[in-house]
């Protein structure tokens, strides 16, 4: 089965950006998370007209690399925060807090609502709203979180994909917003992108319909802004956590199954499988047995925390397991035998 991961080599942040600052009147600013949107979705389809439109008149960044782990929470706090992944401290989907012996996991787990997870640093929203900014949220995961007792002025909840539809009703209330100067940011999250690209992958129509979808929100944003004549004094930036790569998931395919070469009673829970790493807290005294272990796992480099390369600014971060195992694209790891 060919499914898709993001990918270490083709990940990117896409930035776009119109309205040069009219002289006097404090920016809008409008910005969205497409999430999985690879640097070169936007320039190898015709129909995007939009982004190139967006490129052309504004900026677009060449490349950006992802932070380490090549995730979304991680890189969507970093986008956010200015940090890298050990500074900011989400440096997981998945991550365990061994002091508490709490797990934050991706989804609707309660305890990922618990602001600790999220206090290794200040998001943007939470740093404008505490000066005085209005700025309101749409499907953006987890804006409700109360970070350092702070609460965005508005915080639509992430309820099940947004849709199109979702997006343009958003859209309507944003431009409605900044034209009564009731609003001074919104940041919108839009997950069909990844979701599509994951479910029928990179090369699909229906990931590539996705992405036509973008383009057209982001038409209507700005008929919406020119019809109510405030083109000159929003600012509109695209930006996304990573991209995608195809790989061959399966017995014949780039799968290694962790199962056969360590035993997991040497393993305190939780393990955490996110494909393209895994991370692993050892029982008491176990750690060099497994640490031996995993040198047997091919394609793939076993780390004990301390030996995680410096330059990926993730060693340091709170909840970085004591053992890591990252594989080696395009295999991916899990724990299941086939
Ligand atoms: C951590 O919590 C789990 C239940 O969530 C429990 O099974 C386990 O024993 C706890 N570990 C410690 C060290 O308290
Ligand atoms: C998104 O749209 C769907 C229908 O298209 C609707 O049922 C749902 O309530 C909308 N979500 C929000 C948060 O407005
Ligand atoms: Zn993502």
């Amino acid at each position: 089965m060919a499914v898709v991961h993001p990918s270490i080599a083709l990940l990117s942040m896409i930035v776009f950006s119109l309205s040069p600052p009219a002289s006097g009147v404090p920016n809008r600013l409008v910005a969205f998370l497409i999430d999985g949107l690879r640097w070169d979705y936007p320039f190898s389809d015709p129909e995007l007209s939009e982004f190139q439109a967006m490129a052309r008149e504004g900026a677009r960044a060449r490349y950006v690399t992802p932070d380490f782990p090549v995730k979304s929470y991680p890189n969507y706090y970093t986008i956010m925060t200015g940090l890298h992944t050990e500074s900011h401290g989400m440096t997981g989907n998945y991550m365990h807090d061994v002091m508490r012996n709490t797990s934050f996991l991706l989804g609707y787990n309660p305890e990922s609502y618990e602001p600790y997870w999220w206090e290794g640093a200040e998001p943007i929203w939470i740093t404008a709203t505490k000066q005085e900014r209005k700025v309101n949220m749409y499907y953006w995961p987890t804006c409700e979180v109360p970070i350092f007792n702070t609460l965005p002025n508005k915080c639509e909840p992430y309820a099940g994909y947004p849709t199109y539809n979702n997006i343009t009703d958003s859209i309507d209330e944003i431009v409605q917003l900044f034209s009564e100067r009731a609003v001074d940011m919104a940041f919108v999250y839009f997950e069909d992108v990844d979701r599509l690209g994951h479910a029928h992958g990179v090369e699909s129509q229906q990931r590539l319909e996705a992405t036509r979808d973008v383009s057209r929100f982001l038409e209507y944003l700005r008929e919406n802004l020119g019809r109510t004549g405030q083109s000159d004094d929003v600012n509109v930036v695209v930006m996304s956590d990573h991209g995608m790569a195809t790989v061959e998931y399966g017995p014949s395919g780039g799968y290694v199954s962790l199962s056969s070469f360590i035993d997991h009673n040497d393993l305190d829970n939780p393990v955490f499988y996110e494909t393209s790493y895994v991370s692993m807290w050892p029982k008491e005294e176990r750690l060099d047995k497994v640490y031996a272990d995993l040198q047997r796992v091919p394609h793939s480099v076993a780390y004990k925390k301390e030996d995680i390369p410096e330059g990926w600014h993730y060693k340091n971060g709170k909840y970085v397991p004591p053992l890591l195992l990252v594989m080696t694209f395009p295999y991916l790891i899990g724990k299941a035998v086939w």
